[in-house]
């Protein structure tokens, strides 16, 4: 059977979850520390907390990087919803800004516009703004201030960081880079997770490694770290002294077993992403050519693709619902992804958002489509989906003049 995704887990990744359930810890004890540990050496950050998802990981960042009610949380709409979602939780008001059609990644000419005309205000702020704001994500007497960015390195490819580190600098808000679907990759040479304020991981078990559910953040800071570590933990001083609370916190730890899985694939995460690598070469060499498809684009500034996911992007004149009904009739998974977060529809009640406001993001939420794609996938496999998918596109042509659905 063709799936989508399919978690790699080896006999050894096993004996380490095994380790644990034979322990008398299966939460708070070593395996947690030897994760953070091994991840600062393999993939840089000088502090790794671990976390229960990655979305638990973008708001404890968020609040990290001083996010409260009413202030501007700048990112993608051309994104997972959580991405967005952790802005909310701190009643914080998403900014989007559209994407680079070519990667799909934030428009870093674009953040800069919207950072300054918020900073300036006035009629030139409410072009970005929100349509409209709820209530309660108006601090009182309070303009609306930029407290972070956050990129997202979308399927996998970097965004254009150093524009957008200028950015920030500049107006000294916060980048917090969502690294979730970005394990190893690297942009002009450094590794993704390295360039912001923090960085957070997501090891959902579609993710190029997996602990179940579970995240990580990395900073340099280690004001942050030991925040992080706080806020992760109920509140929980440094001592972490267990009915003591000095501040308001979460319980968003990772317990050891998802620690001991994350561990075991850690260790052999070059392995795993040079599998997936290879996934996405056979494809390409399927593919290329094949008439009404774009492929992934992989620009020169990332020097290390980590790939997460195999989109391709649909002529307009193809029907993208027709291709999935084909697809799926022969037994083949895809999906459209993503579905731009500014037209769910909690984000076009609560803040008025609507179609035409991000055209290239809605432009690559129409056309995009993910095909199955792990490391199980054989060259037998390729071939059926290659196969099928190109019959699909030839006959799934929309007569001449018949408008794409919106
Ligand atoms: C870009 C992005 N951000 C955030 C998340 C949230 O991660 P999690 O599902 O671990 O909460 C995901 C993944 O699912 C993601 O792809």
């Amino acid at each position: 059977m063709i799936t989508m995704s399919a978690p790699d887990v080896s006999a050894d990744d096993m004996a380490l979850v095994e380790q644990v359930l034979r322990s008398s810890s299966l939460s708070g004890g070593p395996m947690v520390q030897a994760f953070e540990r091994e991840w600062c050496a393999n993939l840089g950050g000088a502090h790794a907390v671990a976390v229960s998802s990655g979305t638990a990981g973008l708001h404890l960042a968020l609040i990290a990087a001083g996010v409260h009610t009413g202030d501007v949380v700048v990112t993608t709409p051309f994104s997972f919803v959580a991405s967005a979602n952790a802005a909310l939780y701190q009643h914080a008001v998403p900014v989007f800004v559209d994407i680079d059609p070519v990667t799909m990644n934030i428009d870093p000419a674009a953040v800069d516009e919207a950072v300054r005309a918020i900073a300036r205000g006035g009629v030139e702020a409410r072009r970005w703004l929100p349509r409209t704001t709820p209530p309660d994500f108006v601090r009182a007497g309070s303009p609306g201030h930029v407290r972070a960015i956050v990129p997202v390195h979308v399927f996998g490819q970097p965004a254009a960081m150093r524009p957008l580190l200028e950015t920030a600098r500049e107006h000294d808000v916060a980048v917090i880079e969502d690294a979730c679907e970005a394990i190893g990759s690297t942009h002009e040479g450094v590794r993704t997770g390295t360039f912001g304020h923090a960085a957070v991981f997501g090891f959902y078990p579609n993710k190029q490694m997996t602990t179940g559910e579970g995240g990580l953040v990395v900073t340099r800071d280690a004001g942050w770290a030991r925040l992080l570590r706080s806020l992760r933990n109920q509140g929980r001083d440094d001592d972490a002294t267990w009915l003591r609370h000095v501040r308001l916190g979460y319980n968003y730890r990772l317990d050891e077993m998802s620690a001991a899985l994350g561990l075991g694939q850690l260790r052999r995460i070059d392995d795993l992403l040079a599998a997936r690598a290879r996934v996405a070469r056979s494809y390409l060499d399927r593919l290329t050519g094949v008439e009404g498809l774009t492929l992934p684009c992989i620009v020169p500034a990332t020097t290390q693709m980590s790939w997460f996911v195999f989109v391709i992007r649909l002529a307009p004149d193809i029907d993208r619902d027709a291709v999935m009904a084909t697809l799926h009739a022969a037994g083949i998974p895809s999906r459209p992804y993503f579905s731009p977060i500014h037209l769910q529809p909690f984000y076009r009640e609560a803040f008025g958002y609507t179609e035409g406001d991000f055209p290239h993001t809605e432009a690559a939420g129409r056309s995009a489509l993910a095909l199955p794609f792990h490391p199980r996938l054989t060259d037998d496999d390729l071939d059926v989906v290659t196969r099928h998918l190109t019959v699909a596109i030839a006959s799934c042509r929309r007569p001449r003049g018949a408008a794409a659905a919106r």
